[in-house]
């Protein structure tokens, strides 16, 4: 088992990494002073794969393990199931000290984080994260939220756990295609942060796609490792963190144009090469990097390619999500792989060229 910690003062938090670490939550709760009661939220699919180890864990170590289950989605992100939520926390008698784990993806975390968040103020949450992208990104970092109307992710809070255990056997059971959509934002990692990260990912693939645990437990480690450090120097996202928005300006704008039918690691695949571009042809980032960018992405399985939507849809989707000034979007840009530049001076007419110049190389 590896173990990071997440430094931020008081709230400084371990991140424990490795097969089979669920098994050990019962035991870890323990020694950080928890007991009596406590409550997994998770979904019936995570429930049936991996539910049962972690509440033997937790029976195990002495805690009575109550399950609250919530169908699969992200329609479930809602004020509604949190409220249904909130009545069955205090149908089971929850305390002020009666620790929430989260099970499952990033959906689960960030409706049961916003939950452990708010009711009573706020009761410890451990997160328990089951899906690549949930390990390397949602669970670390404390932004917990809802959706809610048009707004996606925009009703939440700042709310760090007590605990992250990133079980790497529990990714043996994912969808390859859910897989392959966590593997952008280690890509990203790579790209704003650890060129080595790219070099591993381009010699294991292969085992990665297989399900390798060392590989897999590899990634994982390098990127929450990136994640914790960006995120003990700006918790409240006021400065660092914004480098890891790299490949999400563009993406946000595809995922919006697409109806969310795209899913969020393509659209930041296609994002990160999109801002790759724009760095390559603003004379930053070198061509046979940006080649070296896409042909990775497109080796992990992720388009390269953008599909054929409405240029102005897109544009005017961008223009939507992020702050527009004076013809000019906010970028984040790689100037070399593995280093990142925050710049408010991309014109909105080199990303309208770089956009619709694309569709017909790869
Ligand atoms: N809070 C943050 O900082 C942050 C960061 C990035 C993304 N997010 C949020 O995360 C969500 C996406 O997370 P996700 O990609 O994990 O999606 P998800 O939670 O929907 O999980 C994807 C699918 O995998 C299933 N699943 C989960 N674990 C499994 C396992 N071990 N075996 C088999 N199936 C499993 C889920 O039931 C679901 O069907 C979005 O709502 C996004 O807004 C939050
Ligand atoms: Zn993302």
């Amino acid at each position: 088992m590896k173990k990071l910690t997440v430094n931020l003062g008081n709230n400084s938090y371990d991140i424990q990494i490795g097969s089979g670490v669920l098994g050990q939550a019962g035991h870890e709760l323990s020694e950080r002073g928890f007991t009596g009661q406590a409550v997994i939220i998770t979904n019936p699919l995570v429930n049936n794969l991996h539910g049962d180890r972690l509440r033997e864990s937790l029976t195990q170590a002495g805690f009575t393990a109550s399950v609250l289950l919530v169908p699969d989605g992200e329609e479930q992100k809602s004020l509604t199931v949190a409220g249904r939520l909130y009545h069955e926390l205090a149908e089971h008698y929850v305390e002020r000290t009666t620790p929430i784990l989260a099970l499952g993806g990033g959906v689960i975390g960030d409706l049961a984080g916003f939950v452990a968040a708010t009711y009573l103020r706020g009761v410890p949450l451990i997160q328990v994260p089951t899906t690549l992208l949930a390990q390397v990104d949602s669970s670390i970092g404390g932004k917990v939220a809802l959706d809610h109307d048009l707004l996606k992710n925009k009703i939440g809070a700042f709310y760090q756990p007590k605990l992250v255990i990133s079980d790497i056997s529990t990714l043996k059971t994912l969808d390859p295609k859910i897989l392959t959509d966590g593997l952008a934002e280690v890509i990203k990692y790579g790209v704003i942060w650890d060129k080595p990260l790219l070099t591993y990912l381009e010699d294991n693939l292969n085992r990665i796609k297989a399900f390798d645990e060392g590989a897999l437990g590899e990634i994982v480690l390098r990127s929450a490792e990136i994640k914790a450090k960006v995120v003990a120097t700006d918790e409240r996202d006021t400065g660092l963190r914004a480098i890891l928005n790299y490949g999400h300006t563009v993406g946000h704008a595809i995922e919006a144009v697409s109806d969310f039918k795209i899913a969020h690691g393509e659209a930041v695949a296609l994002g990160m090469i999109a801002a790759a571009r724009i760095s390559n042809r603003m004379d930053m980032l070198k061509t046979e990097e940006l080649i070296r960018l896409q042909n990775l992405i497109g080796q992990a399985g992720l388009p390269t390619r953008l599909p054929d939507y409405r240029l102005p849809d897109l544009i005017q989707a961008m223009k939507h999500d992020k702050k527009v000034t004076a013809g000019k979007i906010r970028f984040i840009l790689p100037k070399s792989l593995g280093k990142v530049l925050l710049t408010d001076s991309v014109s909105l007419s080199l990303v309208e060229q770089i956009l619709s110049g694309w569709k017909e190389t790869d």
